[in-house]
């Protein structure tokens, strides 16, 4: 299969099976902004709650939070996001395409795209200039510069402001860290391929506040699990890597950063940062609040401003990378096969329910199995058309087993189970189907 066709088909199949939509596209579309359908919402709503569950719940050391996407202006003063948060951009005049002046080898002259921006004989390209990735919006209905703030370009500095009400309301001692899930907005320059880069998209981040001389340790820690998360959970160790920044890569106040990154169809893409950032953010809040927002340790009777360890991730962007793993196509008896080979957890319905046929209590049968199901995970119950087809469809939506309900169920009280990477079909009796699909589900975690 040529690679550069692998995102197309990913992305056709996702609109037609209902993953991601293009946004507002009835008024033709608003670039950089996606919608997640049926089966995306589901898919997207999995690889949050695996990141939770796994970073939050099954851990001692970290706590949740949820903090408003709306913040006071001083908050991206004080993190240096109103200042510096830029990207350099090229204008043209001649056909108005914008690109960002540090990506413009890799972009394509809009009047002839075998070019450059640049190349062609027609082109006039601007200076760079710096323009600000915030959204501006107002809070209030005058729009005024006191009332200005923005969208969060990040959930991370809303887990800073409340380190000082996390350690006062909770018993929870350093080291620790704090977790986010939510929207970011970014006015990306050039939002592209596909969810990779949008205006509006997901991130999961975990703060993790630690004494300064054990700082090292914790971020050679977060390194080493956050790698391995993917890996648990699908991504092939050859399309995985964790590259450690160079000195030149890093902000000013970074000790050490390094991003696990995919091979997505395109190339190296970054999935998720993980940075020492020293005590500069805490530092920089208490500078701009007057809040003292260092930490006494009982046991040593010492006072610190503590380290932090930040893994951040994009869950969209996850999202993308499990889907181009877990998409495939094969020969199937003369036939071509669609797969999303997703892992159960991610798995947007877990299992599909089928009767062979609309007649002799089948149907009936297999509803009562469905109903059964349905009060444990997602299940879908399909009785249109030959069985061969609603498998495929299932295959194409990553259900992990298809249950069919056919003539000898009614002799011997067992149904059909098809596994759907092996395609193999095993006959597990009626009343042992739901432990013997969680069995299967639960496997590395829930599901
Ligand atoms: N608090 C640190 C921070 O936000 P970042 O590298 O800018 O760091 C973290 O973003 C993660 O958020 C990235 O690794 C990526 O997964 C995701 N991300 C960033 N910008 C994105 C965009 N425009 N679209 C989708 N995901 C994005």
């Amino acid at each position: 299969m040529a690679e550069a066709s692998v995102l197309e088909k990913l992305v056709s199949l996702c609109k037609r099976r209902g993953f991601i939509y293009p946004g507002s596209e009835i008024y033709g579309g608003l670039q950089g902004t996606w919608d997640y359908g049926p089966l995306g919402c589901e898919l997207l709503r999995n690889v949050r709650n695996a990141w939770w569950h796994d970073n939050v719940t099954t851990r001692e050391d970290v706590v949740g939070l949820d903090a408003a996407i709306l913040m006071h202006r001083t908050v991206w003063q004080a993190s240096g996001h109103e200042e510096a948060f830029t990207d350099p951009l090229i204008d043209c005049k001649a056909c108005k395409a914008r690109f960002r002046a540090d990506q413009i080898d890799e972009s394509q002259c809009p009047r002839k795209p075998s070019k450059k921006p640049g190349e062609h004989s027609e082109c006039q390209l601007t200076e760079a200039r710096k323009f600000n990735l915030m959204f501006k919006t107002y809070v209030g209905p005058v729009e005024e510069s006191a009332a200005q703030t923005y969208l969060r370009p990040e959930t991370a500095q809303g887990i800073f402001v409340n380190f000082k009400n996390v350690c006062d309301s909770t018993r929870i001692k350093v080291p620790f860290g704090i977790a986010q899930v939510g929207k970011s907005f970014r006015n990306e320059i050039t939002p592209k391929q596909f969810i990779f880069r949008s205006r509006e998209f997901e991130q999961m981040e975990i703060e993790f506040f630690c004494k300064p001389d054990t700082s090292q340790e914790w971020y050679a820690k977060w390194r080493d699990e956050r790698f391995n998360w993917y890996k648990e959970l699908g991504l092939a160790g050859a399309n995985l890597r964790l590259r450690e920044h160079g000195k030149e890569e890093l902000a000013f106040y970074s000790i050490g950063t390094s991003d696990v990154e995919y091979k997505f169809p395109w190339g190296w893409g970054e999935l998720e940062g993980i940075a020492h950032r020293g005590d500069y953010d805490l530092t920089q809040h208490q500078k701009f609040s007057g809040k003292d927002l260092s930490y006494f340790d009982d046991e040593t009777k010492e006072r610190f401003v503590p380290h932090v360890i930040e893994p951040s991730a994009g869950a969209t962007r996850a999202t993308l990378a499990f889907l181009c793993e877990a998409f495939a196509e094969e020969m199937v008896e003369g036939e071509m096969r669609t797969v999303l080979r997703l892992h159960p957890r991610l798995a947007p319905v877990k299992a599909a329910v089928f009767p062979l046929v609309k007649k002799d209590g089948m149907p009936e049968k297999s509803m009562a199995i469905y109903k059964d199901l349905q009060k444990h995970f997602a299940v879908f119950y399909d009785e249109k058309g030959a069985v061969g087809r609603r498998y495929r469809r299932q295959d194409e939506a990553g259900t992990p087993f298809c249950i069919t309900v056919d003539g000898q169920t009614n002799q011997d009280q067992t149904v059909t189970v098809r596994e759907r990477d092996s395609m193999k079909q095993e006959r597990v009796s009626t009343d042992k189907v739901l432990t013997y699909l969680l069995e299967r589900l639960t496997r590395g975690g829930e599901a």
